[in-house]
C-alpha cells in the first residue's frame, strides 16, 4: 500500500462514523458560491479541521466543511471550501477531499469556481460549462508511486468532463432559459492574478477561462473514474481585456450577483444528474 493510500484510509476511517449519507453526487464549491450549501436539505456538517490529517483553507470567502444532505432526493456531499495548491499544500494535500469523496461513494463529482474569462466572446457574470483542461502548469496530483486502489498508472484524458453529463448540463440551460458559454479550463498556480501576456498566451493555447484550481481535482477523479462536470462562474474577464486592475473582492461580488442563477442551475443538474 502507498503512503498516500494509507493516509486517506485512515482520513476516512477517521471520518466514517460522521458520514450520515451515502452520497451519489459530490458537489466542490467555488469561490463566492459556497452559500448554495445552505440551501439544500442539511443532514449534517463535518469541518474540515475536525478531520485528522485534513488540509485546511485559509482563503476569504471560502468555508471549511463538508456538508451532507438532499438536493430534492438526491444524496450529496458538498465541499464548502477547496484546497488550493497556491497555499502551499502539496498536490498531493489538494486532491485528497476528492479522493474521499469518493470512497464515500460518490459517482458524479461537479466542479465549480470562479475564474477569469478570456475568450473574448465572454463577459463577467457567465457562466461556462467546462469541456475540456489544460492542467500542464500545475504539477500533476498523480505524480509519484501509482495507487493501485484508485486507478491505473497511466489513465486516459480523452473525455475529461463527461460527455453525456454536458449534454445534460446543455438541455437544462436551454430548459431553465439560463445561457451557458462553453469551453477550456486554464489552471495557473496563483496566487497571483496573471500578467497581460500570460492571458494572451493563455488564449492563443486555446483556453477560454483561467483559475487557480479544478483541473488537478478533475485529474484526480478521473484517475478513479469518477464521472466529472463543470460550471465555471466567469467573475471577471481575464488581465489585460479590461483597464481595470483585478481584485478578490471582484470575483466575490460577481459570485454574489450571479448566486440566485447558478442556484437554479446546480439545483436542477443535481436533481436530473440524480435519475442518471
Ligand atoms: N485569474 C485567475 N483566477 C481567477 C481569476 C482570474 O482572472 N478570476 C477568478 N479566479
Amino acid at each position: 500500500m502507498t503512503a498516500v493510500y494509507e493516509r486517506l484510509q485512515n482520513c476516512y476511517e477517521s471520518i466514517r462514523e460522521k458520514i450520515s449519507i451515502q452520497p451519489k453526487i459530490g458537489l466542490v464549491l467555488g469561490s463566492g458560491l459556497g452559500d448554495y450549501a445552505e440551501s439544500i436539505q442539511i443532514v449534517s456538517t463535518l469541518d474540515y479541521n475536525q478531520i485528522d490529517g485534513f488540509p485546511v483553507s485559509t482563503v476569504s470567502g471560502h468555508k471549511g466543511r463538508f456538508v451532507f444532505g438532499y438536493v430534492d432526493t438526491v444524496p450529496v456531499v458538498i465541499m464548502q471550501g477547496r484546497v488550493h495548491y497556491y497555499e502551499g499544500y502539496s498536490m498531493e494535500d489538494v486532491v485528497l477531499p476528492i479522493r474521499l469523496m469518493k470512497l464515500m461513494g460518490t459517482e458524479i463529482l461537479f466542479l465549480t469556481n470562479a475564474a477569469g474569462g478570456v475568450n473574448y466572446n465572454f463577459h463577467a457574470g457567465d457562466f461556462m460549462m467546462i469541456t475540456d483542461q489544460i492542467a500542464s502548469f500545475v504539477p500533476s496530483p498523480l505524480i509519484g508511486p501509482n495507487i493501485s486502489q484508485l486507478g491505473e498508472r497511466f489513465p486516459d484524458m480523452s473525455h475529461i468532463y463527461d460527455p453525456e453529463l454536458c449534454q445534460l448540463l446543455r438541455q437544462i440551460s436551454h430548459d431553465l432559459k439560463i445561457p451557458l458559454q462553453e469551453g477550456t479550463y486554464i489552471q495557473l498556480t496563483g496566487p497571483n492574478f496573471e500578467s497581460p501576456h500570460e492571458i494572451r498566451m493563455c488564449r492563443i493555447i486555446g483556453g477560454d477561462a483561467v483559475g487557480m484550481s479544478t483541473a488537478c481535482e478533475a485529474l484526480a477523479a478521473n484517475h478513479m473514474g469518477m464521472r466529472i462536470c463543470g460550471i465555471s462562474c466567469i467573475s471577471n474577464m481575464a488581465s489585460g481585456m479590461t483597464e481595470q486592475p483585478l481584485t478578490h473582492s471582484e470575483v466575490k461580488e460577481t459570485a454574489d450577483q450571479v448566486a440566485p442563477r447558478f442556484k437554479k442551475l446546480i439545483t436542477e443538474a443535481i436533481v436530473r444528474m440524480g435519475k442518471e
